[in-house]
């Protein structure tokens, strides 16, 4: 099966390790590319690619949202989070789905030992990675989904946007008291940046605070460590969950993620 992951940068993309791993372990043959489009040229590229046999890829920074417009139909978490990381060619369909908010949830979930429900979950960030995690999250009827962004309206709209599914609510980050809250998930971009969100330090005490950025200790995590959390995780474990849950929508097969992720850990360190 002749798959590949599109982005821009795309190099250090993780993708093609995982997806070999996965399989060897389920015995499908795969041939997976990374392969590198013009910022205003994912279109083109992946018709190229579709046209060379590609049966499936996942999509990755910055084309999620151009995934959503090239695919022609779209699964309910793609259409919530406006935006599609991986397409399934059938015939003449190209049908979009995104696996990061289940990738999350399975990482939280099955791999952490995390239930989400009646829990307080506060988000950092109201972007794209936000707007894509939602609906999972909510699927497991936490107390509430608090969303705090340095642009407060963008919040406050999401909130309301996602108001059918759960308890939601959006505000400024300054906003943001030493309450107690459960879970903290950093979806903001300032790791990319080095930066830690300004906010109140007493949020984190007890807190699970879960970082969607890996690679490396962000300093989201070194605010939660200073800061008494309770448990402290990078997104590593989202990465393959998501890529298992891509894995199964083009092969029919389930892999198995915990021997990955170990692997894929070993190499990063
Ligand atoms: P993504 O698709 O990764 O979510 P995005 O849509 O550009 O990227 O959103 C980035 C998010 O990170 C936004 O919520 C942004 O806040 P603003 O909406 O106010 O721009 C947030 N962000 C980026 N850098 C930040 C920083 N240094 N401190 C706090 N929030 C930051």
């Amino acid at each position: 099966m002749k798959l590949a992951v599109f982005g821009n940068p795309i190099e250090h993309s993780l993708s093609p390790r995982i997806h070999t791993l996965f399989a060897q372990q389920t015995g499908v043959e795969i041939e997976y590319d990374k392969i590198l489009a013009p910022v205003d040229g994912f279109a083109e590229t992946a018709q190229n690619f579709i046209n060379q046999g590609g049966k499936g890829f996942n999509v990755t920074v910055p084309f999620k949202i151009d995934a959503f417009n090239l695919a022609t139909k779209h699964s309910i978490n793609a259409q919530t989070a406006g935006a599609v990381n991986t397409i399934k060619v059938d015939g003449d369909a190209l049908i979009g789905e995104n696996t990061d908010g289940i990738g999350l949830l399975n990482d939280l979930t099955k791999n952490l030992e995390i239930d989400l429900q009646n829990k307080i979950v506060l988000i950092l960030g109201a972007g794209g990675a936000t707007r894509g995690i939602l609906l999972p999250l909510l699927q497991q009827q936490p107390a509430r989904v608090m969303i705090a962004n340095r642009t407060a309206s963008k919040a406050t709209q999401l909130a309301k946007a996602f108001k059918p599914y759960g308890e939601t609510c959006g505000f400024g980050l300054e906003k943001i008291k030493n309450d107690l809250v459960d879970i903290i998930i950093n979806a903001t971009s300032a790791s990319l940046d080095g930066q830690m969100p300004n906010i109140a330090t007493g949020i984190a005490n007890n807190a699970i605070c879960y970082d969607l950025m890996y690679g490396k200790q962000t300093p989201f995590m070194d605010w939660a460590q200073d800061n008494n959390a309770s448990m402290v995780v990078d997104g590593l474990g989202m990465l393959v969950e998501q890529a298992a849950s891509a894995f199964e929508f083009w092969t029919g097969k389930q892999p198995e993620t915990q021997a990955v992720i170990e692997a894929i850990r070993a190499l990063n360190d």
